[in-house]
């Protein structure tokens, strides 16, 4: 049995800089059409140069892969110049906003979450047609942190009408059930967050690998998010957060947050589809749901997935650095062809 996908994207990854680049942008160049690339790099891309020469140190990691395109963004200052941001509009596709501190890398995001703060940038991004990416967590109780930010989305949404809003990587219920109030508010999830809980983090032996940000949470946001994905929603899109992090990183006391999924998200996904009889829907979830919302095209690839077993290497190994995937050393049913 083989699987066609058409153009697959992923609208929400890490691809760090430097040697970390180098190792897994290929890996995503070569499975994905195209990326939406994070900024949270240290320092976080905020100027035109650092944009500018991050898109060249992308292209050139991702030179092999003449069909693979990366979406890059800028992260959110509250005080962006409109013309800044009109001179810059044509080579980013969205802005991302870190609430500061709430994870890696997030430490000059917006101290504060008050509209009348945020206003300046977002008025200008909602005339530019900007897309603003949202990581969506207060600093409470770490299971109640994205439930504790609806109020905040909804205050957006409500106040700046014409903002596309993206609710990245959404781990509850509550999200789910938000998405559907306010027309100009979407979504993405991940790969991790369709299959685990806490239980699965945390409820046995602690699994650092299966850490990230948000942290997975009960069975039954699990499976209302499960429930939008494969249901082929338009307004949410697969963005897999694949967030790479040196093993010695991950496997230490003061564990960074990230899974790493690039070279199995696609795979899995499939599985995922298929065991919930929605492979039918799968290509809206991958590709055409994400064209719609960002606006765009993508470069036309087929990428063949087939049904045969996939030995999931312990790490992938490079320029001096080692990352361990989500499935590590096991088997999963599809492989690239
Ligand atoms: O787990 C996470 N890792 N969540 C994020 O929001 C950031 C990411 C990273 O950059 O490592
Ligand atoms: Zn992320």
């Amino acid at each position: 049995m083989t699987l066609r996908l058409s153009s697959p994207l992923d609208m929400h990854i890490h691809f760090r800089d430097e040697e970390m680049l180098k190792l897994v942008a290929p890996l995503t160049a070569k499975t994905f059409s195209g990326a939406l690339i994070m900024p949270n790099l240290v320092p976080p891309i905020t100027t035109k140069e650092a944009l500018l020469s991050y898109i060249k140190r992308i292209k050139e990691a991702t030179k092999e892969q003449a069909d693979f395109e990366a979406f890059v963004t800028l992260f959110f200052q509250a005080d962006y110049s409109y013309e800044f941001l009109e001179d810059i509009k044509d080579s980013i596709i969205g802005i991302k906003l870190y609430p500061a501190g709430v994870t890696t890398n997030s430490e000059t995001g917006v101290s504060s979450m008050d509209i009348n703060v945020l206003r300046p940038t977002l008025e200008s991004m909602s005339k530019l047609g900007i897309p603003l990416c949202v990581h969506g967590e207060t600093n409470g109780f770490v299971m109640d942190r994205e439930k504790e930010f609806m109020p905040i989305y909804e205050s957006i949404a409500s106040a700046f009408p014409d903002l596309t809003i993206i609710m990245e990587h959404i781990t509850t219920k509550a999200a789910v059930d938000l998405l559907d109030k306010y027309p100009n508010l979407y979504a993405t999830i991940t790969l991790q967050h369709l299959i685990i809980t806490l239980d699965d983090v945390a409820g046995g032996m602690l699994k650092p690998h299966l850490f990230c940000k948000p942290i997975a949470k009960r069975p039954e946001d699990r499976d209302a998010l499960l429930h939008l994905a494969i249901s082929g929603h338009p307004k949410v899109m697969f963005g897999s957060d694949s967030a790479p992090h040196p093993k010695h990183k991950k496997e230490a006391c003061g564990c960074a947050a990230g899974v790493f999924t690039a070279p199995i998200a696609l795979q899995v996904l499939a599985q995922i589809f298929e065991d919930n009889n929605a492979l039918d829907n799968l290509d809206k979830f991958i590709s055409l749901n994400a064209r719609k919302i960002y606006k765009f095209t993508p470069i036309e690839k087929t990428i063949t997935l087939i049904k045969k077993d996939f030995s999931v290497p312990s790490s992938y190994d490079g320029f001096n650095q080692t990352v361990v995937p989500m499935f590590a050393n096991e088997s999963i049913p599809w492989s690239l062809k």
